[in-house]
């Protein structure tokens, strides 16, 4: 029986630091409101022609591979998880594989908004686990600054979400101790269009027009009180679930890792859980949402400020658009 580790993990971010007093340029908002209710201080913004969806991915993906000690020529497939991707289609996996230079190796496009990574780990742990393939990298990357308006119109959402990229490189193992314990993923389409973004879809009353642009709905949508309600109640029930796969218990985890959806949500999760503040990590303060990068960003970070040790239980967990959620046990 084979397993699945995580050999190497990495990030990118681009440069511009977006502060949310700078958003009061563009919008009526304040610093207290945005704190208040999602805990974010600033967020990155990609910067036009230098930042791609793909390109952010393949910077997150090197420094992934390199922390591994694994080249890129050992990458048997590629599974990118965005809301984002850089082309409507085709999908950015594919453009990802084109600047990495592996011509021929399987792409494959995840599209589970904030539980995009986990719904990657899992697909390519199943990979790894029926012997297909020995090396996976799995990538989370967004630039939603570009898809939300930076306006009074747009406040609600595009305060809340930032750009981003994360990977980790999955890779075989023999030692069922280490590495991917587990994953368990779940939908419910009942609340698709709740968190949504419409454009460019093909269900429509009628063919695309200027008009329907004028009116904003090439905008996202979020019920956010909706939305709130349901992570509450998603994220400890997923990590319970995961827990309860591996006769574990809450104390054993020694780091939570929950996607970066709202500071005031993880919060929740954490007194829910009852875990000690050293038992989470979270950096949406300084990053806002990034939705499929979320995860694989702040895991980057972790690790780099020494919040991950060998031997650690490790559990991430997400819930977003779809609705969808997940969660996945790791034994570092
Ligand atoms: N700045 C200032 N005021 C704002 C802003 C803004 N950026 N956006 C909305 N407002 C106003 C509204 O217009 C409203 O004004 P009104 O009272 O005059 O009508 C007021 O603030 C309150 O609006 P609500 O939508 O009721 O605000 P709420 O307190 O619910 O907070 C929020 C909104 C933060 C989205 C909250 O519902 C929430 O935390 N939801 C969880 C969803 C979430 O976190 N989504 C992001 C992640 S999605 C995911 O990852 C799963």
């Amino acid at each position: 029986m084979f397993h699945s580790k995580i050999a190497g993990v990495g990030h990118y971010v681009p440069d511009r630091v977006v502060t949310n007093q700078e958003l009061t340029n563009y919008m009526e908002t304040s610093d207290a409101w945005i704190q208040e209710r999602t805990g974010i201080k600033e967020r990155r913004f990609f910067e036009e022609g230098v930042d791609t969806v793909s390109g952010m991915a393949a910077n997150a993906s090197k420094m992934a591979l390199e922390k591994a000690g694994i080249e890129i020529k050992e990458i048997e497939m590629i599974v990118f998880a965005t809301l984002s991707p850089d082309y409507a289609f085709p999908g950015s996996g594919v453009l990802l594989q084109r600047i990495l230079g592996l011509p021929g190796i399987p792409a494959l496009d995840i599209r589970q908004q904030c539980a995009g990574f986990i719904y990657a780990v899992s697909v390519a742990d199943q990979f790894i686990k029926s012997g297909t393939y020995k090396t996976i990298l799995v990538v989370g990357s967004e630039i939603q600054s570009n898809i939300m308006e930076i306006s009074d119109r747009g406040r609600n959402m595009s305060v809340i979400f930032g750009d981003g990229a994360g990977a980790v490189v999955l890779q075989q193992t023999s030692d069922p101790d280490k590495g991917i314990l587990s994953t368990h993923i779940h939908a419910d389409g009942t609340f698709a269009e709740e968190l949504m973004l419409e454009h460019p879809g093909s269900k429509r009353k009628e063919r695309f027009n200027n008009e329907m642009a004028a009116k904003g709905e090439l905008l996202p949508v979020m019920n956010g009180q909706l939305v709130f309600k349901h992570a509450v109640q998603r994220f400890p029930e997923v990590i319970k679930e995961a827990l309860d796969a591996n006769r574990l218990s809450t104390a054993d985890i020694d780091l939570l890792i929950p996607h970066q959806a709202n500071l005031r949500i993880a919060e929740y999760i954490q007194k829910n859980l009852g875990l000690r503040d050293d038992q989470v990590f979270n950096n949406i303060q300084k990053y806002g949402n990034t939705t499929a990068a979320s995860i694989p960003l702040a895991l980057s970070e972790a690790f780099i400020e020494g919040r991950i040790k060998e031997g650690d239980l490790i559990c991430m967990a997400a819930f977003g658009s779809g609705f969808v959620w997940g969660s996945a046990l790791v034994r570092w």
